[in-house]
């Protein structure tokens, strides 16, 4: 982050006073020179590798799986596919080159919220403008994008790819699909902390950990502050048995994008996939465990350190997802893979692989690739055990 956006982010402090986390992490991850919006984030030579970066396995899954949902939809003309968070675009890339059956049919809307990333999106893949997909604006409101032409644009001429900032406006069929973007919004941090020692009330409370500023105004530092009885009341209720010294995210950044995800499907599926735990367990692990921090491959240093110059991710936690729903699925990456036909695809490599390595041509090389890439995406104590969180709506 420049100095000049730091320096705002320290005058913010100064005259509001202590901050909440969440305000602090947007900034340093969305706000001027933040992590994602100077373009930082997945991929071999980035900061992290996430699953559609390892390799174009995963994405010939997710077509599979997109197949799948198709065909329970009634195979439709127009299957609209969004993905939020779509990073630099590999997923999207990984799923085109899989040619799923649905492709004629196919309009894949990529959410990027940083408009570099958005960027190397377009230049990467051909991008058409939003109207092929979704219709005629409405010139009374900017943004707001009228499904009345999904009708006229219906038939097979798919795929068509297109982008966006944010969730599209309207509501559709299809899926929606989010891989590692809840860890990546905003949360709150509380802490449990003693009694306060007045009167007869010898329980444990919590308390809010927000954002100050040094003595010497320079440096951001955590500070305590008494929680506001909703937010000491929802902790409460989320994890009563943590002991004093515990921290717990509040991930109502979570929450709510989740309750707009859900509100514009129609029919279809959310599935969303990221590392998760539930807030009773979150409470007995050291919070540096689940709030990482990630720089160029390596584990970052504290969340308030150099702000913008690194990721700052929390795992999710899946109770409190499901206080908006309770997920319909949840199940490990791995399995989740297996479901979809990941055993397949390798067992198709390995024969190639057998078939043409005494040539070593480029399909025998793709084949070993992807054999290797199998084993990384369903590792059990990596990639592979993600959770995969599924919302069925039927409409
Ligand atoms: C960890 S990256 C994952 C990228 C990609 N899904 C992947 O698996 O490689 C999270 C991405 O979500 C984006 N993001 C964060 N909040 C968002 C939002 N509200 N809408 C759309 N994208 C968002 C970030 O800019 C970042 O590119």
């Amino acid at each position: 982050m420049s100095a000049e956006a730091m320096a705002a982010v320290r005058e913010r402090v100064r005259r509001l006073g202590s901050l909440p986390y969440d305000d602090i992490v947007d900034a340093a991850l969305y706000g001027s020179g933040g992590f994602f919006a100077e373009g930082g984030g997945a991929g071999r030579r980035a900061d992290f590798l996430t699953s559609p970066e390892v390799g174009p396995l995963f994405g010939a899954v997710v077509s599979r799986f997109l197949d799948e949902e198709w065909d329970r939809l009634g195979q439709p003309d127009f299957f609209v596919v969004v993905e939020a968070g779509a990073g630099r675009g590999a997923l999207a890339a990984g799923v085109l080159a899989a040619k799923p059956r649905c492709l004629k049919a196919l309009r894949y809307v990529c959410v990027e919220r940083s408009q570099v990333l958005r960027a190397r999106i377009e230049s990467s893949l051909a991008v058409e403008p939003a109207i092929n997909i979704f219709g005629t604006l409405d010139h009374d409101d900017d943004d707001f994008i009228a499904p009345s032409v999904a009708a006229s644009l219906a038939g097979s001429r798919g795929p068509i790819v297109t982008v966006l900032d944010d969730l599209p406006a309207l509501s559709f069929s299809g899926v929606l699909f989010a891989n590692e973007l809840l860890d990546n919004l905003s949360f709150r941090l509380m802490e449990r902390v003693g009694p306060r020692h007045e009167g007869s009330d010898l329980r444990p409370r919590w308390a809010e950990v927000r954002v100050g500023l040094s003595d010497d105004d320079q440096t951001l530092v955590e500070v305590l502050v008494e929680a506001s009885g909703d937010l000491e009341a929802e902790a409460e209720r989320l994890a009563p048995d943590a002991p004093v010294g515990a921290r717990l995210p509040l991930q109502a950044g979570a929450q709510s994008w989740l309750h707009r995800a859900l509100s514009i499907l129609d029919r279809g599926r959310l599935v969303v996939i990221d590392y998760a735990d539930h807030s009773s367990s979150l409470v007995t692990r050291p919070w540096r465990d689940w709030v990482r921090t990630y720089r160029a491959q390596e584990r970052g240093g504290h969340p308030l350190d150099d702000l913008g110059e690194q990721d700052i991710t929390c795992e999710v936690a899946v109770d409190q997802l499901a206080r908006v729903r309770a997920p319909d699925l949840d199940i490990s990456q791995s399995e989740w893979l297996t479901r979809h036909g990941v055993g397949v695809l390798v067992a198709e490599a390995r024969d190639t692989w057998h078939e043409r390595a005494a040539i070593g041509d480029l399909r025998a090389m793709v084949a070993r690739s992807r054999i290797g890439e199998a084993d990384a995406l369903t590792d059990p104590k990596g990639l592979g055990a993600f959770r995969v969180l599924e919302w069925v709506i039927d409409g």
